[in-house]
């Protein structure tokens, strides 16, 4: 997956160090507590049990697909013929219900300068931000109204509430099983991920400008229906059924589950952690993704237009950031689980290179492995501006005695 979708902090170049770490540590399951896109999970593969736990739905049906189906992903072939008659008969009832809409897009779309699009995007955002939550639940086109004009077109959006409309009934007739359901949701956020113009998260929509607009226009010209057909081909389990049946995906925030687990009768051996690092929430970066998955007619809010109760990290706060390494470090020593923790040199916990290690020992009663590793990471243009940052990753290990 981390192929497929950009992400803010993964580990993707890392993951072979973290992997080489978890080889050394105690044989069993490997819990990675902050999976995002499982990069690590795909390094360590199918040695050992993978348990995955992320707090947003998205990351949890990308770790659940990948490390615990049972069944393949649908071929494209076969599930573009299933969805063929309720994607065509959906599409049309759109294609008259937004005309007026699909229209102006066209117009704008079809001059030199980006001034008509720029009236278009500027009303979609008013439009999305006047919904009132629950409104339209049932009718299929969440987004043509709150995404449509703005984080992508009007045609994409028309394909993507008409192929979630045909999936749905799919499921609902029994001719696709929710496995193949949440496949095929995957190859939707994958061909938004295509389609969208952002700089690969969703904090705010790019709003065209003259010297952009070629390129934006080459953007809305991409059809998300091939996009998905394309990413469904892509998307594909890891290892066998047999050991895919040993591996759990988890959905929580990570200090309730850890306390959960101690009177589990299965325990994870090792932990990986790769928390938040910033005050950045994941929840307002992705949260179409979080829609998508949902398709649950949320508010809309501000210029990003972002969900309602979304989730608010305690690592991405400077007030409780330190309460929740404490927090974390304690429960995985509670579990007798060898820990890893990979945090930068300047993340928001101050003094991490130091707090850290203290924890470790306190905790664990001894002190951990340090290995530092410079590299230069994708910020993605989030808050802290320059697309690309030299940092410097720090991997701390500690085994349990
Ligand atoms: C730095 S990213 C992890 C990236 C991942 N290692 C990868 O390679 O893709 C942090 C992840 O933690 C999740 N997250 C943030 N706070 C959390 C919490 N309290 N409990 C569980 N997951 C959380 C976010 O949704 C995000 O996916």
């Amino acid at each position: 997956m981390t192929q497929l979708i950009s992400y803010m902090g993964t580990k993707r170049n890392l993951a072979g160090r973290v992997g080489d770490l978890v080889r050394e540590s105690r044989p069993g399951p490997l819990l990675d507590v902050f999976s995002g896109m499982c990069a690590v999970g795909h390094s360590v593969g199918t040695s050992r049990s993978i348990w995955t736990n992320d707090v947003q739905h998205f990351a949890h049906l990308v770790a659940n697909a990948t490390f615990c189906s049972s069944n393949l992903a649908p071929a494209s072939e076969s599930l573009n013929d299933l969805c063929a008659c309720s994607y065509e008969a959906h599409r049309a009832s759109l294609r008259h219900k937004f005309a007026e809409e699909l229209a102006a897009e066209r117009l704008a779309l079809a001059l030199p300068s980006c001034s008509g699009y720029n009236l278009v995007f500027d009303h979609s955002i008013e439009r999305a931000n006047g919904l009132i939550k629950g409104a339209g639940y049932g009718s299929y086109d969440l987004f043509m109204r709150r995404f449509a004009g703005s984080y992508i077109g009007y045609e994409q959006a028309m394909d993507f509430d008409a192929l979630r409309f045909a999936l749905d009934v799919l499921l609902k007739n029994g001719k696709l099983c929710e496995e193949g359901h949440h496949w095929s949701i995957l190859g939707l956020c994958v061909a938004l991920s295509k389609c969208s113009t952002t700089t690969g998260h969703f904090a705010q929509a790019l709003r065209p400008k003259d010297n952009t607009f070629t390129r934006f226009k080459a953007q809305r010209a991409r059809s998300l229906r091939f996009e998905w057909l394309r990413a469904m081909e892509q998307l594909a389990p890891v290892g066998s059924r047999q050991w895919r049946a040993s591996n759990r995906a988890f959905r929580s925030d990570v200090l309730g589950l850890l306390p959960s687990l101690t009177t589990s009768t299965r325990k994870p051996s090792v932990i990986y952690a790769d928390p938040p690092y910033t005050a950045d929430q994941y929840s307002r970066y992705y949260h179409i993704y979080e829609t998508a998955v949902l398709y649950d007619y949320p508010s809309a809010s501000g210029r990003g237009m972002y969900r309602d109760g979304r989730h608010a990290s305690t690592f991405s706060q400077k007030s409780t950031v330190e309460r929740s390494f404490d927090e974390l470090i304690r429960n995985a020593a509670q579990l007798r689980a060898d820990l890893i923790i990979s945090y930068p040199a300047n993340g928001l916990l101050e003094d991490s290179e130091r707090r850290i290690p203290d924890l470790l020992r306190r905790f664990y009663k001894r002190a951990p492995q340090i290995v530092k590793i410079d590299y230069s990471h994708s910020t993605m243009g989030a808050s802290k501006g320059s697309q690309r940052q030299a940092v410097t990753e720090i991997l701390y290990r500690v085994n349990i005695k």
